[in-house]
């Protein structure tokens, strides 16, 4: 959406405000002023004409113009019906040149998990990709993808569900009898030189409004724990918390830490070239997993964990 639409848009969100007004406030003439009104009126707003000009009186449910009104993160949202990937686009988006771009889709055909794992994507869920120029040198680019969980973790506490993180990027939840079943998961891409990153897309994908049935196994959904929710109340909730993190960087392995549930516990590490097992007693300041294990500690900057024990 155009900047002076989402100008229109948020003096609209204030209260009613007649067309010469806003005509003035953001100089433009009474028929732009007019043609903007009735684009937004495509879009799903509805927008009542009365005495004190023009009312916004509905807002659509989900979609670009939906998270992005009232949104308080510096990010554009580019909003598609479907797409195969999220985070394709938002390459496409870096490879432009484009900076703090979120690309939000109702339905990925061919979403990607870590480890080239396929991810399930049907229409209902959450899922987008956050493409940003982090000011951090690349060895500290990992710190998004636990700022990412972070963001996530806390923005379905306000829907009263209890996740916790298993490291790098998986969120969990209780799923009974001490299983742990996923709820959402994070996969980061970027590129850079030795010294500085150009740009990193973080993906992250929840299962919000879709059924249990239709997501990977060992998978749960928002719908199953809670019922549906406002996904663009989450989604903007989960932007808002991403952005304060990377704002602090130096908070968020704190954060982490205090929503991880893999510290403390036995873990199976894979990394592609060894397998081991240990117990993992804590983070670096760059996000990599220490293990303890029956020959000494090691450091894991990537790879797939497993908590041995049920919590
Ligand atoms: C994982 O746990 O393996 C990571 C899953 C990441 C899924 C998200 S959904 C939005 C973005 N687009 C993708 O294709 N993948 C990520």
């Amino acid at each position: 959406m155009n900047y002076t639409r989402r100008q229109v848009l948020s003096l609209l969100a204030r209260g009613p405000t007649p067309g010469p007004e806003l005509a003035d406030r953001l100089g433009i003439s009474r028929t732009a002023v007019w043609k903007h009104i009735e684009a937004l009126r495509g879009r799903g707003f509805e927008i009542e004409t009365g005495e004190g000009g023009y009312e916004l009186t509905s807002i659509p449910e989900y979609g670009g113009a939906a998270v992005q009104l009232g949104l308080e993160a510096p990010y554009r949202i580019e909003y598609r019906e479907s797409v195969a990937s999220t985070n394709d686009v938002a390459r496409e988006f870096a490879a432009a040149g484009e900076r703090d771009v979120v690309v939000l889709a109702d339905e990925q055909t061919g979403g990607r998990g870590r480890q080239s794992r396929e991810w399930h994507s049907p229409s209902g869920g959450i899922w987008l990709s956050i493409l940003v120029e982090p000011d951090l040198p690349p060895a500290r680019a990992p710190l998004l993808t636990l700022a990412a969980a972070v963001a996530v973790v806390r923005a379905v506490d306000s829907l009263g569900v209890e996740a916790t993180i298993k490291w790098p990027n998986d969120v969990l939840v209780e799923g009974g009898s001490g299983d742990e079943l996923k709820l959402a998961g994070i996969l980061t891409e970027m590129t850079g030189e030795a010294d500085r990153v150009s740009w990193v897309v973080v993906g992250i994908g929840i299962n919000a409004n879709v059924d249990r049935a239709d997501v990977g196994e060992g998978a749960t959904t928002l719908r199953e724990l809670v019922g549906d929710v406002d996904r663009r109340e989450v989604v903007q909730r989960l932007l808002e918390e991403f952005h304060g993190l990377l704002d602090d960087p130096d908070s968020i392995r704190g954060a982490w830490i205090d929503r991880a549930s893999t510290l403390g516990r036995e873990v199976r590490i894979e990394t592609g070239s060894e397998t081991f097992e240990g117990r993992a007693t804590d983070i670096t300041a760059v996000g990599a997993l220490e293990v303890e294990t029956s020959t000494g500690t090691e450091t894991v900057h990537a790879g797939d964990c497993e908590h041995l024990r049920p919590l």
